[in-house]
């Protein structure tokens, strides 16, 4: 494939099999991290932003403003890179080391917030980016959690992608709801196309919605319904499976270990979910597909994968002797 910029190269992402064992139905991964900025928000932040310049309300020359828990600010900030827009991204304390980081390498600023309960608390990122929007003249806020275009980019460009890869043949689609713009327009393409088709979210054990708004902290990042979002469409979605740290955890390590894929928290829980649905409701010739919206390597310094140790020459010939590993 060559390409003219690195955004012509958003999206057509792999499909890869995954044999769990005793697993029935076939899982496959979308493995979005072979986006330019590593996750499944290339597609959505890219098409809030060409709505804006196409709608007039992002003009040359103009600042980009939104609140990410990390994903979306890289995009955003990829993007503004190579079309010449300065950006500010409000992130709350709960964000990787590595996504901070990356982040301000593509030059954007970031401006921290504490991780707060509510999204309406006045230092939360959205009500911080909301702010900073409103000081700055010609700023756009492609505002994720709150603009219906974010669900119309998955409904036009991953849902047909998916559609394609399978040939029509998907019966099961799972992916982790945090603004859910993912599930509900991925959701209503497939809907759309094969009303049979079962969509399926994950949210996290601790959200919002999952704790019938007693919300506690969790640690999967871009995972979790928190406030009532215009953008998720529960029409679209049969079901909601609630999915713990520890659980999102643990099968990220199965997955690096024994399938050879270093992917992030939420796809942890995605697979932990659909691998637990697909045991106790899919038939043999079903086919789920399951959404890796970013990789294992914005997540290393926190562990997420159980870490082995590091040795030294010496230290190794005696675990060799021991013959512990
Ligand atoms: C890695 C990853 N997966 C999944 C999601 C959830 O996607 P959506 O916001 O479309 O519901 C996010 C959101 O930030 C994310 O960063």
């Amino acid at each position: 494939m060559r390409y003219n910029s690195p955004l012509d190269a958003i999206g057509n992402t792999p499909l890869v099999k995954i044999n769990l064992p005793e697993c029935s139905g076939t899982l496959y991964a979308k493995l979005e991290y072979f986006n330019p900025g590593g996750s499944v928000k290339d597609r959505s932040a890219l098409f809030m932003i060409e709505h804006a310049e196409r709608t007039g309300k992002l003009r040359p020359g103009g600042t980009l403003v939104d609140a990410s828990s990390g994903n979306h600010g890289i995009s955003v900030a990829m993007i503004g890179a190579l079309k010449g827009y300065k950006v500010i991204i409000t992130v709350s304390e709960k964000i990787s080391k590595e996504k901070l980081e990356t982040i301000k390498a593509y030059g954007a600023h970031v401006v921290m917030c504490p991780s707060t309960q509510f999204i309406e608390d006045s230092a939360s990122y959205h009500s911080t980016a909301l702010r900073i929007h409103k000081s700055i003249p010609n700023s756009f806020m492609p505002d994720q959690y709150f603009n219906i275009i974010n669900a119309d980019a998955h409904y036009s460009l991953l849902g047909p992608e998916i559609w394609r890869q399978t040939e029509g043949k998907i019966t099961h689609f799972f992916a982790a709801a945090g603004t859910g713009g993912t599930i509900s327009g991925v959701g209503r393409y497939l809907k759309e196309k094969n009303p049979h088709i079962k969509v399926i979210a994950m949210d996290s054990i601790n959200s919002f919605k999952a704790t019938s708004g007693n919300p506690k902290p969790y640690k999967v990042e871009g995972m979790g319904i928190d406030f009532i979002s215009p953008v998720l469409n529960y029409d679209v979605i049969d079901e909601f499976i609630n999915i713990s740290d520890e659980n999102a955890f643990n099968m990220l390590t199965i997955l690096a270990r024994n399938h050879a894929l270093l992917a992030g928290p939420t796809s942890g829980a995605v697979c932990h979910g659909a691998y637990t649905f697909a045991q106790a409701y899919m038939k043999s010739d079903d086919i789920g597909v399951m959404i890796f919206g970013d990789s294992g390597r914005a997540y290393l310094t926190k562990q997420v994968v159980a870490p082995l140790p590091t040795y030294t020459e010496e230290t190794l010939s005696k675990v060799i002797l021991q013959n512990t590993i």
